[in-house]
C-alpha cells in the first residue's frame, strides 16, 4: 500500500486543532456577506506567529450568530470525517467573540450542537477545550473561566494560546490552579522558538502541572526536561505544517528525535484552513519530511490516542 492511502486509512486522532482556525474562506465569506460584516480576508504570507495572528482574528469578526459557529464546527468534523478522525479535542477562543459582544452560550452552543450532532451522524467524538488569550489579561481569563463553569459537562480541558511574547505560563498561575480546582485537564501553547521558550515550556511543566503541552518541541534544548515528559507520559502535540510557516521549519528532527526518545508527541493540524493542511496532510509532510516508516505513524496515532483526555473505558476501545 503506498504512503498516502496507508495515512488516509488510518484511524486518527486528533490533539491540536483551533476551531477558528477551520475557517475556510468560502465560509468567512459567506457568513461575513449574511451578517453583513466587513472582514479583511487573510492573505496568506506568514511569516512569524505575530503576523498570522494578525491576520487570524480579525477573520473571526465572520462568526456572529450560533448557527454560525455551529457551520464552523460542523464544516470541520464533515472534513475529520473524510480523513478517518475518530476523536478530536476542539481548541476554541471564546474571548476573541465575547470581546465582541457575542454572548458566550451562543459560542459554545452551536459548537456543541456540531459535537452532539456529528457522533450521532458521523461517529466522529469530539469534545471541546477553552483557549484563553494569553495576551489579555489573567483577570479576564479568570472572569471567562466563571463564565465557563455552568458548561463543564461540555468542556473536558483549558488551554492558553495567542500571542506568547512577554505573556508567561505564569502569569495565568492562578486561573490555571481554579481550573483544575474546577476538574478541568490543563494544556498551553509553548509555541516554537519563541523568546523564552525553554523556560516557559519548564514553568508550564512545573509551575502549572499541565497534563499536555501544545507544540513544545524546544524541549529538546533540555534532556532534563525531556526525561521528565518522558516519566511523566505527558503528550506533546505537534503541528509540522503550522511549523513550517511560523517559523519556516517544520520542526520534523526534533519531533523525530522526541518520538525515537519514548515521549508521546502526537500530529495535529493547528489551524488548518489558514496553513493549508488537516491531519492527514501533517502526518503525510512529517512522514517525507523525516524519512517515517509505517509502525512510525502508528506510533504516533498511539501516543495521540493515550494522551487524548477521552475516557478510559472509551479510550481503552479505540486503541
Ligand atoms: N499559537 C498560538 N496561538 C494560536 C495558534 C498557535 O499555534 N493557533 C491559533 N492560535
Ligand atoms: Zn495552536
Amino acid at each position: 500500500m503506498d504512503l498516502e492511502s496507508f495515512v488516509a486509512g488510518m484511524p486518527k486522532t486528533e490533539l491540536h486543532v483551533h476551531l477558528e482556525g477551520t475557517l475556510e474562506r468560502d465560509l468567512l465569506m459567506r457568513l461575513a456577506a449574511e451578517n453583513g460584516v466587513d472582514v479583511p480576508l487573510p492573505e496568506g504570507g506568514f511569516t512569524d506567529l505575530t503576523s498570522f495572528l494578525a491576520q487570524y482574528y480579525p477573520a473571526m469578526r465572520a462568526l456572529v450568530t450560533e448557527d454560525d459557529f455551529f457551520e464552523l464546527a460542523w464544516a470541520y468534523l464533515l472534513r475529520a470525517a473524510e480523513q478517518s478522525v475518530v476523536h478530536a479535542e476542539l481548541f476554541f477562543d471564546p474571548q476573541a467573540h465575547t470581546g465582541r459582544g457575542v454572548p458566550f452560550p451562543d459560542v459554545i452552543g452551536g459548537y456543541r450542537r456540531a459535537i452532539e450532532k456529528a457522533q450521532r451522524e458521523l461517529g466522529v467524538h469530539a469534545d471541546l477545550i477553552l483557549c484563553f488569550l494569553r495576551d489579555l489579561s489573567a483577570e479576564h481569563a479568570m472572569s471567562t473561566l466563571m463564565e465557563a463553569l455552568p458548561y463543564k459537562a461540555w468542556i473536558v480541558g483549558v488551554g492558553l494560546d495567542s500571542d506568547e511574547r512577554g505573556n508567561p505560563p505564569a502569569k495565568f498561575a492562578a486561573v490555571f490552579a481554579r481550573a483544575r480546582e474546577e476538574g478541568f485537564l490543563l494544556t498551553m501553547h509553548c509555541d516554537i522558538d519563541q523568546p523564552g521558550s525553554i523556560e516557559h515550556i519548564r514553568s508550564a511543566l512545573l509551575d502549572i502541572a499541565v497534563d499536555r503541552i501544545d507544540h513544545g518541541t524546544n524541549i529538546v534544548e533540555d534532556p532534563a526536561l525531556v526525561d521528565l515528559v518522558r516519566e511523566r507520559g505527558i503528550g506533546l502535540t505537534c503541528c509540522p505544517i503550522s511549523n513550517g510557516f511560523v517559523t519556516d521549519d517544520m520542526k520534523a528532527a526534533e519531533i523525530v528525535q522526541l518520538l525515537r526518545a519514548g515521549v508521546k508527541v502526537t500530529v495535529s493540524s493547528d489551524d488548518p484552513a489558514y496553513f493549508g493542511g488537516y491531519v492527514t496532510e501533517n502526518l503525510l509532510a512529517l512522514a517525507r519530511a523525516g524519512d517515517l516508516s509505517e509502525a512510525d505513524l502508528v506510533q504516533l496515532q498511539r501516543n495521540a490516542l493515550e494522551v487524548s483526555w477521552l475516557a478510559p473505558f472509551r479510550r481503552d476501545r479505540l486503541l
